[in-house]
């Protein structure tokens, strides 16, 4: 009699291997796993990686800007004599991920107070941030753009300036005359740190 070919379809072949009880759970487990280990490897890979790429958005464009320069020795600055002028000039400077030498930030004026302290002024015209000099003759400080004019104390005494000179933080260390750099919003009464 010949065999039924249907039949001989579904009947299991003995010489293929007994399937594992647990193979299609375990596949996927396995699967999951190392997906799971792939996700941890990227995640960490990717913390340095970004760290790098937005180092820049975070970091300050100008490093010791914010700390106090030394600018003059404080002998040069003398009671009753006239302002003098100095650069302030940072140590470092960063531009995104570049480090550089040195850096000119502005300059200012210093003056000996009758009490014998020692200011200091943005050498920044309020108006719209010409330098100013000083005009011995006259005994002011003069801007040779608009002609705004100041008293040794900085105070505004005429022109369009709406304000005096913008006083900077200063002070002494072992001779040196230390300030902290600031820029100030231009041609506005109130003064505003920027
Ligand atoms: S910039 Fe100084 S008066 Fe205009």
């Amino acid at each position: 009699m010949t065999p039924d070919p249907a039949a001989q379809a579904e009947a299991p072949d003995p010489a293929a291997p007994a399937a594992s009880p647990g193979g299609p759970r375990r596949r996927g487990f396995l699967k999951a796993l190392s997906l799971a280990i792939g996700a941890v490897l990227s995640a960490a890979m990717a913390v340095p990686v970004l760290r790098y790429v937005l180092f820049p958005a975070r970091a300050r464009t100008v490093d010791s800007g914010d700390e106090p320069i030394a600018v003059a020795d404080e002998g040069a600055v003398r009671a009753g004599g006239p302002p003098v002028r100095a650069e302030i000039v940072a140590a470092a400077q960063r531009d995104g991920w570049a480090k550089g030498g040195p850096a000119r930030l502005g300059a200012c004026w210093l003056v000996r107070a009758p009490d014998g302290a020692i200011r200091a002024f943005t050498a920044a015209c309020p108006h719209l941030g010409c330098a100013v000099e000083w005009d011995a003759g006259a005994g002011k400080f003069r801007c040779p753009c608009h002609a705004s004019a100041f008293g040794v104390g900085g105070d505004r005494e005429w022109g369009p300036a709406k304000r005096g000179l913008d006083p900077l933080d200063v002070r002494v260390e072992g001779g040196r005359i230390l300030v902290r750099f600031r820029r100030f919003a231009a041609d506005r009464a109130r003064r505003a740190p920027i």
